[in-house]
């Protein structure tokens, strides 16, 4: 039995109310596991606990599922955050750029159009010509050096913000398109 390691774990990083569980579950299983083995048990017990055990293991495996859903909502309050810090001075608060000189992002087809891209114009800057909704742009971004998940959250944000709607994008994406 491995009771005295509830002692070790708890205080520990390890120690979780899913372990807890674990460690309440586990006499239950052994005293199943040995009804189920030893032999002087009849047909009937035997079975009983065989189908106990089976639902036991099916709740467990229940429990340990957690659907890993992308917190986009979360993500976004974040976004604002670092644009209003970094981005806002030239795109402006309602993302309306300064034309001839800032892009829009307010309804911007050239930022919508591209995740890849625009996370590497955040990482790695922009520069040449764009042509956003129309107008021509020919100044200079210099890129930001955020980590995976801040460049993900500002971006959740612009293309969710001043009449934009866009999928989200993921930590993930932006460590695979990092160069
Ligand atoms: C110093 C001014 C400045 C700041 C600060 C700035 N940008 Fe830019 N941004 C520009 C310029 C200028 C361009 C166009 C570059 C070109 O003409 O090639 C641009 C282009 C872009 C584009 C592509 C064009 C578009 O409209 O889709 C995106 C996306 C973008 N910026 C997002 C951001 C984000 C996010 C931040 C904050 C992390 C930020 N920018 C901060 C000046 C800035």
């Amino acid at each position: 039995m491995k009771l005295p390691l509830r002692r070790t774990l708890r205080g520990s990083k390890l120690y979780s109310p899913k372990h807890g569980l674990i460690f309440m579950v586990g006499p239950c299983f052994y005293k199943l596991y040995s009804a189920i083995t030893r032999n002087h048990y009849n047909m009937k017990t035997k079975s009983i606990t065989l189908f106990s055990l089976i639902i036991l293991v099916c709740s467990f495996s229940l429990l340990s599922f957690k659907p890993q859903t992308f917190d986009l909502k979360a993500s976004i309050a974040r976004g604002k955050e670092i644009y209003i810090a970094s981005c806002i001075s030239c795109h402006m608060d309602e993302g309306q750029g300064l034309e001839g000189v800032y892009p829009p992002l307010a309804k911007a087809d050239y930022l919508m159009a591209d995740k890849k891209r625009s996370i590497q114009q955040i990482l790695y800057g922009a520069s040449g010509e764009m042509k956003v909704n129309g107008k021509i742009y020919n100044m200079e971004m210099t890129g930001f050096e955020l980590k995976d998940d801040e460049v993900s959250d500002v971006l959740n944000y612009i293309r969710n913000s001043f009449g934009n709607k866009g999928a989200a994008i993921t930590a993930a994406e932006v460590k695979a398109a990092r160069k």
